[in-house]
């Protein structure tokens, strides 16, 4: 067996504790702590990065990692990184909505070689390693190919929050007035991690989010590519964990968006 399918497997172990905790804690009165304007986590987005995190611990010690809420601890000379977001979709998860997820990817280098996400209330736990294909519980996985923008259905990430954000949104608005009329539908899940993957199982197809960070996204980049899509960033450059902007679709696809967003 290929390295990378032994690190599949610990991720998907690492995903299958974190959505243990996640089930355990569901029933419990939810705690919220403040990140930034109209940004929080709650107790469960803590609690499921300190599991993955010690279980890594234990199964990786050589492999540091960066976590949405603790940050990047380990050894800082390896080219390989676990990146996790405990709870992607965290407003979601607050709200009782369905739609968030487990993301724990490897990178090497910055790109993904190993990606697993699982959404718990579902059950689909989402699956890649570089060369060795997607799936979907065990089923491959691919792209849909419509090749018109006037097929398309587009998922867009969330809105900023922040103060910052005021030129940015407007950009997005800008955007929508220019693509609403050519595109089928726009979607707007509010979780980075299941957009990449239902790119990759053809729910929708294509994804794009003009600010992101690795985290939200490094497991959905490998398990959409090994599914056929293209993920680069807003210049068209293949993605890689430096990038700030991610667009994911099938290649039929990716020009005439890539014109429209650029
Ligand atoms: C958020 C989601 C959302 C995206 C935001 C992210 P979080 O992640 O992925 O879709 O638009 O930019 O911050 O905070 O719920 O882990």
């Amino acid at each position: 067996m290929s390295d990378l399918l032994d690190f599949l497997g610990t991720a998907e172990q690492a995903v299958a504790t974190a959505a243990e905790v996640i089930r355990t804690g569901l029933g419990r009165e939810r705690s919220i702590s403040g990140k930034g304007d109209r940004d929080y986590a709650t107790d469960l987005d803590y609690a499921v990065e300190d599991a993955v995190r010690e279980f890594l611990a234990a199964e990786t010690p050589d492999i540091p990692l960066l976590g949405e809420e603790r940050g990047r601890t380990g050894n800082t000379d390896s080219h390989y990184e676990w990146v996790l977001d405990p709870i992607d979709g965290t407003v979601n998860f607050a709200h009782g909505s369905p739609l968030y997820a487990i993301s724990l990817a490897l990178t090497q280098n910055g790109v993904s070689v190993v990606g697993v996400v699982e959404a718990p209330v579902s059950e689909e736990r989402f699956t890649a390693a570089l060369g060795h294909g997607a799936a979907l519980n065990k089923h491959p996985l691919a792209v849909r190919g419509p090749a018109k923008l006037s097929d398309a259905v587009v998922a867009f990430g969330d809105f900023g929050v922040n103060p910052e954000s005021d030129r940015r949104n407007a950009q997005r608005l800008e955007l929508f007035r220019r693509l609403v009329p050519k595109i089928q539908r726009v979607r707007m899940l509010g979780t980075a991690a299941l957009d990449m993957c239902w790119t990759a199982a053809g729910r929708v197809d294509a994804a794009y989010h003009s600010f992101i960070n690795p985290w939200d996204v490094a497991a959905g980049v490998v398990i959409a590519r090994e599914a056929g899509a293209l993920v680069t960033d807003i210049d068209g450059v293949d993605y890689d964990t430096s990038a700030t902007s991610i667009l994911a679709c099938n290649p039929a696809l990716h020009r005439a968006l890539l014109a429209e967003i650029a």
